[in-house]
Order: C-alpha cells, then sequence, then structure tokens
C-alpha cells in the first residue's frame, strides 16, 4: 500500500520514448492496493498516459493502473480513470487483513491506514462494537479479527456492502461479525453498543443522536470528522458536547488524533470518547 519511489527502470524505458522535460514528471510515488496501482499524472503526461500506465504496471507489477482522482459524495465514491488493464477488483492485505475491494469504485485511504492498525487491540473480546459507517469493513475487520470483539457492520451502499459480507468470510470472523445493508439510521437496535465506530467525514456530527441511541449508557464513540484548523482543538468536540448533552448524556474526550489534512486547512480527526447517561 505505501507510497514508493520511482524505479530506475521505469526512468530507463520511458526516458527512450518520452521528450526530456516529461521524464522529470513522471510520478515518483504512486499507491498500490493489492495489485492495482494509482497514479498521479501530471496533465502534461495526458499524450503518454496509457503507455506510462503500462510500464509502470510491468515494472511494478500490477494488473491495473488507475489515475488517481478525487473522493466524492455521500459514499465516498473514488472517481479514478482506467488507464490500463481492467479489473479494478483485488484483495489488499494489511495488518494480516485481507480486504477484498474494487478499487474503481469504493474509496481504501492509504491515510487512513495508522487508524486501521489503531483498531487492532482498540477493544477487549467481550465488547459488542458497532460499526455506523463499516465500507468494506475498513476499521471494524481488525476489531473482530485482532480484538475478537462482537461487530455488527452497517453499510448502506449495496456494492460496498457485497464486498463487506465477503471480507467476513475472507477472514473466517462469521461466527463474530454481523453486516446490515441499510442506512445507519434505520438500525433498530438501541442501547446495545459498548463502543461505536464512526468513520465518517464532513457531516458526521448529524449521526450523533443516532450513536447515542445505539450506545449502551455508557460506551466508548470513535468519532471521525472534518474540521477546519482555525477552529481546533475546541472543534469537534464542543460539538459532540452539545448535541450529547441534548439527548442526556455527558462526554469524556480521552484522545484526539489527526489522520489527515482532508483540504487546505482542513483536517480529518478523530477523537476517543467516553460516553455516560446523567
Ligand atoms: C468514507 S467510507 C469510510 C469507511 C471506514 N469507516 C473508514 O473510516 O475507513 C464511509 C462509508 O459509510 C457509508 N455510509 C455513508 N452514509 C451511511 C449511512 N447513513 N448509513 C450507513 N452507511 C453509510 C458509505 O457508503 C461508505 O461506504
Amino acid at each position: 500500500m505505501r507510497t514508493q519511489v520511482i524505479k530506475p527502470r521505469i526512468r530507463e524505458i520511458l526516458s527512450k520514448e518520452l521528450p526530456p522535460e516529461l521524464v522529470s514528471l513522471l510520478p515518483k510515488r504512486w499507491v498500490k492496493i493489492g495489485d492495482v496501482l494509482l497514479l498521479p499524472l501530471r496533465p502534461e503526461l495526458e499524450p503518454y498516459k496509457h503507455r506510462i500506465a503500462q510500464v509502470y504496471a510491468e515494472v511494478i507489477g500490477a494488473k491495473t493502473v488507475l489515475r488517481k482522482g478525487h473522493i466524492h459524495g455521500e459514499t465516498r465514491k473514488p472517481d479514478y480513470e482506467l488507464l490500463y488493464g481492467n479489473d479494478t477488483v483485488t484483495v489488499h492485505v494489511e495488518n494480516g487483513i485481507k480486504y477484498k475491494l474494487d478499487v474503481a469504485k469504493i474509496m481504501f485511504s492509504p491515510a487512513n491506514v495508522k487508524e486501521r492498525v489503531r483498531m487492532a487491540n482498540i477493544a477487549r473480546p467481550d465488547e459488542l462494537v458497532v460499526d455506523m459507517f463499516a465500507g468494506i469493513g475498513h476499521l471494524s475487520l481488525p476489531i473482530a479479527v485482532h480484538c475478537k470483539a462482537k461487530v455488527i457492520a452497517i453499510e448502506k451502499d449495496p456494492y460496498t456492502f457485497k464486498f463487506l459480507v465477503e471480507n467476513i468470510h475472507l477472514n473466517k470472523v462469521q461466527d463474530r461479525m454481523t453486516a446490515y445493508n441499510m442506512d445507519n439510521r434505520d438500525f433498530p437496535g438501541e442501547n446495545i453498543a459498548d463502543r461505536i465506530l464512526m468513520g465518517y467525514v464532513v457531516k458526521t456530527h448529524d449521526f450523533i443522536p443516532k450513536a447515542l441511541e445505539i450506545a449502551k449508557d455508557e460506551a466508548i464513540i470513535h468519532y471521525h470528522n472534518t474540521v477546519p484548523e482555525k477552529l481546533m482543538p475546541e472543534e469537534p468536540f464542543e460539538t459532540f458536547k452539545k448535541i450529547a448533552r441534548e439527548h442526556g448524556y455527558d462526554v469524556e474526550k480521552l484522545n484526539e488524533l489527526r489522520i489527515k489534512r482532508y483540504a487546505p486547512g482542513v483536517w480529518h480527526v478523530v477523537l476517543d470518547l467516553r460516553v455516560y447517561k446523567v
């Protein structure tokens, strides 16, 4: 998965085919998810993009190359251009976990790796953990696999859900991890969770009342959101606290981590919060 530095062999092959001023613009870093390569390509390289992708694929050993784009909308779908190959479904292995996904259609951020790894020893085996934005099990598979806790994973997008279910079987945690294909606001469980994952951005605060409904009278919530740097460190904690108090809960902030820069001046952060009914 980690980003790399250009291999001499790539430069050697392409310097025979590209004008010299373009060789220096070849991507020096890329992301490999399973055997699919995400390549950032400068607009100047447009006329050579398919050949460049082919050479990177052959030298690095990838079956498919996508041009890196952006992640959009409510279901966080990436917007990538297919440059080489055609199969974008792959199995990425990270921290002993198999993540099967369609890289062209489902986000898998290298910048979130620390958080995925952190989740691997966050819970006790006797906990019930509810992942409200499960994706393919990005954050909750580590909990089911390594912590051996019980997990309920909720994912509303049917295509992403298909991979979530496959991943539960691939990782052999079907005895303790159950997936629901629904909007988490329709999830019927109340007062059941010891721990809740809210791995979502931009509008996560809209889901705080539902999280509190799912939470036991005392629970831990891993609350992700995006926040302008100038509002930190008060936010996003103050907003969470205000909404929680309106719903009869008090909150203690146990920890706060910056996950990645989301946009200029905006951070994706995660807060570990202990909520308890007052
Ligand atoms: C950005 S992905 C994050 C996956 C994982 N939680 C992580 O942090 O790496 C968010 C996922 O939440 C799903 N989602 C968005 N709104 C939802 C909702 N109201 N109920 C259930 N799933 C939702 C999206 O389809 C997407 O797969």
